[in-house]
């Protein structure tokens, strides 16, 4: 099965990417054909200074591959070295109407954000729909804030297939409606816009700031607490077996338990999860005509992957003289 998802690099990973996203995405590796890429053409409607582009693009391919995705098992590129999807953007846009993408959620909550609502940012529904279309899709997974997205993908593919003839495989979504939301340092979900997350990449002087900082109640060190309502439980629990969990909950009931010490064994925890995978970034920073080279290797198996597509699409739409 193909399952295909892109990742836009507009900040810092943080636990909350980690344990719903990433984690998902190294499990569909494992026994899947992934195609993963860096969705940098999309924060192109929301970054405008090229320096900033540039390294967050960087910074999410090296995250990536740090985090173990596998660039001989999957395909793994950078979405503007294969601009070819732009040209399927452009021949979808004409099986939606301008009414349809006037209803997309995330145009007006960016732009009530204060993003210009450039054609750019109206269009992105027809751009996301030629990523996933474009390389015949079975499956996409998503956060749930990307469901309306996916159902314009998929309306187009019906819509173009019957207009024109069968080109695209219609792509299912796939949506944890379940996932729970990770709580970011203030209880609140854990979010780059909202400034509360703890990014693993950090320093550890850094991340010690973010863990420290996480909210607690202010019951007192001889009293009992309550594990299901406690913000550093959640964020512990995450790196925690099903047994660990419980045994946590105890000594969260039981007096005498401090939060600063809790937050401490939470650092190391982290630490310890993702050292190796620091070690990897580190090395993959030290070696950038390695990551080059992995680059170019991905932007060549996804040309040839969109190719047939292309081909059919500009023949069913009399563009073959
Ligand atoms: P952010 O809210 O920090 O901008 P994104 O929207 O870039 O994060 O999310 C990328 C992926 O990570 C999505 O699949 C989203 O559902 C998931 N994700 C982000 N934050 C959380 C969270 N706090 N809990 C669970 N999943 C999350
Ligand atoms: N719009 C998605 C997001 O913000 C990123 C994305 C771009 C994507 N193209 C995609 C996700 C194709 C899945 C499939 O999260």
């Amino acid at each position: 099965m193909r399952i295909l998802t892109g990742l836009q690099p507009s900040g810092k990973l943080h636990l909350g990417n980690y344990f719903s996203a990433i984690k998902k995405m190294l499990e569909y590796q494992a026994n899947n054909e992934l195609f993963l890429f860096v969705a940098n053409l999309h924060s192109l409607t929301t970054i405008k200074d090229p320096n900033l582009q540039r390294s967050n693009t960087y910074d999410a391919v090296l995250d990536l591959l740090a985090l173990g995705i596998d660039p001989n098992r999957s395909v793994f590129w950078v979405q503007s070295e294969v601009p070819e999807v732009t040209e399927v953007t452009w021949y979808l846009s004409m099986v939606i109407t301008t009414s349809q993408l006037s209803l997309a959620h995330s145009f007006k909550d960016k732009t009530a954000k204060g993003f210009t609502p450039s054609a750019g940012l109206y269009n992105y529904p027809i751009l996301m729909a030629a990523d996933i279309l474009s390389f015949q899709s079975d499956k996409v997974p998503v956060g749930k804030d990307q469901k309306q997205h996916l159902e314009f993908a998929r309306d187009m593919a019906i819509r173009f297939n019957t207009e024109f003839g069968e080109v695209f495989k219609i792509p299912e979504p796939d949506i944890d409606e379940n996932t729970a939301i990770i709580p970011g340092v203030d209880g609140a979900k854990m979010s780059k816009s909202y400034g509360n997350t703890i990014n693993f990449f950090d320093s550890e002087k850094e991340l010690k700031k973010s863990i420290m900082s996480i909210v607690s109640d202010s019951a007192g060190v001889d009293e009992a607490k309550d594990p299901d309502t406690s913000v550093i439980y959640s964020i512990y629990s995450l790196f925690l077996d099903k047994t660990q969990q419980e045994e946590l909950k105890e000594r969260f009931r039981t007096p005498g338990l401090r939060y600063g010490d809790v937050k401490k064994e939470l650092l190391d925890k982290v630490l310890e999860h993702f050292s190796t995978f620091r070690t990897k970034r580190e090395e993959l920073a030290s070696k950038p005509d390695l990551v080059h080279e992995v680059l170019e290797s991905g932007k060549t198996k996804a040309k040839a992957a969109i190719a047939p597509t292309l081909e059919k699409l500009r023949s069913k739409l009399g563009l073959i003289l």
